[in-house]
């Protein structure tokens, strides 16, 4: 079996992606590399032994040689690069979230049809070991039916990786209860088995709208990254626009009735997630959500507070970046590109928490008054939920 003949947009942070995606010999190889500055593709170029770097994307979908692409640019741009490579007939893995809007997502889908390439989106969390593990054991029934499910985010990095570049400018976001949401508002979809119709949320700019900014044009500096300032109002440098919130809460309805809830924080001392599911017959909680973590079930009682439980359930050992998850979802989209068919990310589902946190987002920025989520067209839905084909068998 030939190598796939990948192509790279986007040389920033995400880099860790091509990186689980250049396997020579064993399925992928990354062969052409863009970024608009050329001094990220100049510091890029001998680390994959590409044979054309470019500053224009275009010129990778004029290259008969490349199998499909990975776009890993700004969020604001991925509705222009995903419908051109799309169009250009390379299939596409396209970073989350989908868009920055639920029109651009849509129109990225229609592209899709359209032009009958091969689209995946990268929700990295599905292949988590700790979503997968809470996706079984509501799958077994552990817990019995999922009604509620309720998620905290504690995003102890949050000053340095969202508020000193453009994550900050709702002009290249909207915002982070769309931009870092649509992770865990996926897999609320997932672990649930429905989609949010209807949404309200509150949030504010409670610590980084104050903090010293560096001048328009200057570069993220040296150790932007590393340097874990503490507390959160002595990081200094931050982005020169700084309007979006760094505290939201949101609550949600799914068409199934499930009621569901999600709080994000990005000024917290530790980074983690919490998520708690409650069924007809019991309760399941994370507590840590990196390989070998747990997550326990109470399924009898009822009982007082107990730190024991009924089953407490191991995350599976994993290396690599995310959790493992980078490798897995890299090795789920090249046999995706091979031959095509449903996955378990999904492309309805990754619009769906666009919308859902963008809703979210005029919610909370018109005084937490509640919105409805538009509804995906049920006709492009099903091409999707067929595995993108016209019909099905
Ligand atoms: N799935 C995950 O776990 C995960 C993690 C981090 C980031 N992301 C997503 O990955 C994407 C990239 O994030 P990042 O942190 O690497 O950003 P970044 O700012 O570090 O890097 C983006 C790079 O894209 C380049 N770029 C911008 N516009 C371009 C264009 N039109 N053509 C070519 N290059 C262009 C920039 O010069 C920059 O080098 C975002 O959509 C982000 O949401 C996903």
């Amino acid at each position: 079996m030939e190598d796939l003949r990948i192509g790279v947009i986007g040389l920033g942070l995400r880099t860790s992606l091509a990186l689980a995606a250049h396997r020579p010999g064993r399925g992928a190889v990354v062969a052409a590399l863009c970024d608009s500055d050329p001094a990220v593709l100049k510091r890029r170029a001998g680390t994959f032994e590409a044979e054309l770097l470019t500053e224009d994307y275009r010129e990778l979908l004029d290259r008969p040689d490349l199998d499909a692409v990975v776009v890993n640019t700004p969020d604001d741009t991925h509705e222009r690069l995903a419908i051109d490579c799309l169009r250009a007939g390379k299939a596409v893995y396209l970073e989350k979230p989908m868009a920055i809007t639920v029109e651009g997502c849509d129109a990225i889908l229609r592209a899709a049809r359209e032009s009958g390439t091969r689209l995946y989106v990268g929700h990295n969390m599905r292949h988590m070991g700790v979503v997968r593990l809470m996706r079984d054991i509501i799958a077994k029934g552990v817990i019995g039916e999922p009604k509620t499910v309720w998620v905290r985010h504690f995003v102890s990095y949050g000053g340095d990786y969202y508020f000193k570049d453009w994550h900050a400018d709702r002009t290249r976001t909207t915002g982070l209860l769309l931009q870092k949401a649509a992770h865990d508002l996926d897999v609320i979809h997932w672990l649930a088995g429905g989609y949010t119709t209807r949404v309200n949320a509150l949030g504010d700019l409670m610590l980084y709208g104050d903090l010293p900014r560096r001048e328009p044009g200057t570069p993220r500096p040296d150790g932007w990254l590393q340097e874990y300032e503490w507390p959160p109002t002595t990081r200094r440098n931050l982005h020169h626009v700084v309007d979006v919130e760094d505290v939201s809460v949101m609550n949600m309805r799914l068409d199934n009735g499930v009621i569901a809830a999600y709080q994000q924080c990005h000024f917290s001392p530790d980074y983690v997630r919490n998520y708690t599911v409650i069924g007809t017959e019991g309760r399941l909680e994370n507590f840590g959500d990196g390989p070998g973590d747990t997550v326990k079930v109470w399924n009898t009682g009822p009982t007082g507070y107990r730190d024991d439980c009924d089953i407490a359930y191991k995350v599976p050992e994993a290396s690599g970046s995310h959790g493992g998850a980078d490798m897995e979802i890299v090795t789920e989209f090249l046999r995706f590109v091979r031959e095509g068919g449903v996955t378990d990310t999904s492309p309805v589902a990754a619009r769906m928490s666009v919308a859902a946190g963008y809703m979210a987002t005029m919610s909370l920025r018109d005084g937490g008054m509640p919105y409805d989520v538009p509804a995906l067209d049920a006709d492009l839905a099903a091409y999707f939920d067929r595995g993108q084909t016209e019909h099905r068998g």
